[in-house]
């Protein structure tokens, strides 16, 4: 086995052919920089989509690992666990939840949270509250209850009867948010600030205006933070920004740091409708995984980290300011923290692919958020160096694309 010949090829013969990676295939990881099977270097401006809030192999995670997996793996949810109790406390004394239920992904954080929504209204009200309203370009995972509520229906088309009484509005669309809300409705589901769909931001009062015409129909506002959550905006969660509490708050991506893990926080009278059996997962809040988020966590919920993702999100946007004086090819750079979308002006409409491969040639990692936008979501604790370094590859990526 060890000497099997492991190439890009053998994704072709042997994966499912869902996904169409990179050619390049990366073996090991350090801080912000990553190298390939031939030793090719690159900044990671990805984070692994959001996820490795501090970087590859960071000491504190690689500890907790460690010392977790010499002691317990798994259990099953027959058993509790201490580091699945620890990280639970933790969340509850951080955030406005009560109560915390554990998973494996953003999919099924989400997931849980729709389920309990439903479960809630038709507890406390009545039958017919079932009505979910999710937003345009929004993204909640690819179950096919959480695509379906997710705003792009090309991703949730094709595969059958879709899960009912699931609505969508334009994002920043108060007025089409009124008209399609009402007593029916059982919850409000939004990214308080819209990643996968471009990096798109709520306007001033957007937030706000939503939870109040959920408190006046008895709606639960589900905020999916996913992506925004783990000190990416520069808040522990984006929600706590925004001068809103949401019922249901949804975590995964960056709470653990690499390993999967998803969370869904509330409060406890709402958690009381998850009775046991209505809902659960083999894996969740499996030993292994807490122990590494709790290390996580820890290290990223400190004054220093949060006000440091600030600090870097004006290094790169000092940076890329100069790169578009040059090149002219964003039409603004938007998003929040280490959040950020470049949206490509007119003239590269549809193009954020080609700087996604100019960059990876330049040794670059980055992602795209639709046609329109390169998205960057690094470490946290990035380097100084390592961004400038990274926006050095940048500026080259920039260059090829535009010079054609
Ligand atoms: C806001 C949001 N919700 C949910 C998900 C799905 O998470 P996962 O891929 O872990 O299921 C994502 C993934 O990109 C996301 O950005």
């Amino acid at each position: 086995m060890s000497d099997m010949a492991v190439t890009r090829e053998l994704f072709d013969q042997v994966m499912v052919p869902n996904y169409a990676p990179s050619q390049s295939i990366p073996v090991r990881g350090l801080g912000a920089r990553v190298w390939d099977q031939q030793d090719k270097e690159f900044i990671d401006f990805a984070g692994g989509i959001a996820v490795n809030c501090l970087g590859h192999c960071h000491p504190a995670l690689v500890n907790a690992l460690k010392e977790q997996g010499e002691k317990l793996w798994h259990l099953s949810n027959v058993w509790t666990n201490e580091p699945a109790l620890r990280l639970g406390k933790k969340l509850v004394d951080a955030t406005f939840a009560e109560r915390v239920y554990f998973c494996n992904s953003g999919a099924e954080a989400n997931e849980a949270a729709l389920k309990l929504a439903r479960r809630y209204a038709i507890e406390h009200f009545n039958a017919e509250k079932t009505q979910i309203i999710a937003f345009k370009q929004g993204f909640h995972g690819r179950t096919f209850f959480t695509v379906t509520v997710g705003g792009q229906a090309a991703y949730s088309d094709g595969f059958g009867p879709k899960p009912a009484d699931v609505d969508h509005v334009p994002y920043n669309d108060l007025e089409a948010l009124k008209a399609m809300i009402s007593d029916r409705t059982c919850a409000v589901v939004m990214e308080p600030l819209q990643g996968e769909g471009g990096i798109i931001s709520p306007e001033p009062g957007f937030v706000k205006a939503v939870r109040e015409l959920c408190d006046q129909h008895n709606a639960l506002l589900v905020f999916d933070e996913v992506q925004t959550g783990v000190g990416r905006t520069g808040a522990l969660y984006a929600y706590m920004e925004t001068g809103v509490t949401p019922d249901i708050l949804t975590s995964a991506k960056a709470l653990g740091g690499g390993f999967p893990i998803g969370a869904m926080l509330t409060r406890a009278d709402i958690a009381a409708s998850l009775k046991p059996g209505t809902h659960g997962s083999t894996y969740g809040g499996n030993p292994l995984a807490c122990a590494v988020a709790e290390a996580a966590f820890d290290t990223v919920n400190t004054p220093d980290v949060l006000a440091g993702v600030k600090e870097r999100e004006g290094w790169y946007r000092e940076e890329l300011e100069k790169i578009n004086a040059k090149y002219g090819c964003f039409s603004e750079v938007r998003g929040k923290g280490l959040l950020l979308g470049c949206v490509l002006n007119e003239q590269f409409a549809g193009r954020a692919k080609d700087f996604l491969q100019a960059s990876s040639e330049e040794g670059l990692m980055v992602l795209v958020a639709g046609a329109n936008v390169v998205r960057f979501a690094p470490s946290l604790v990035i380097t100084r160096e390592e961004v400038l370094e990274g926006l050095a590859r940048f500026e080259r990526a920039v260059a090829r694309v535009v010079n054609g």
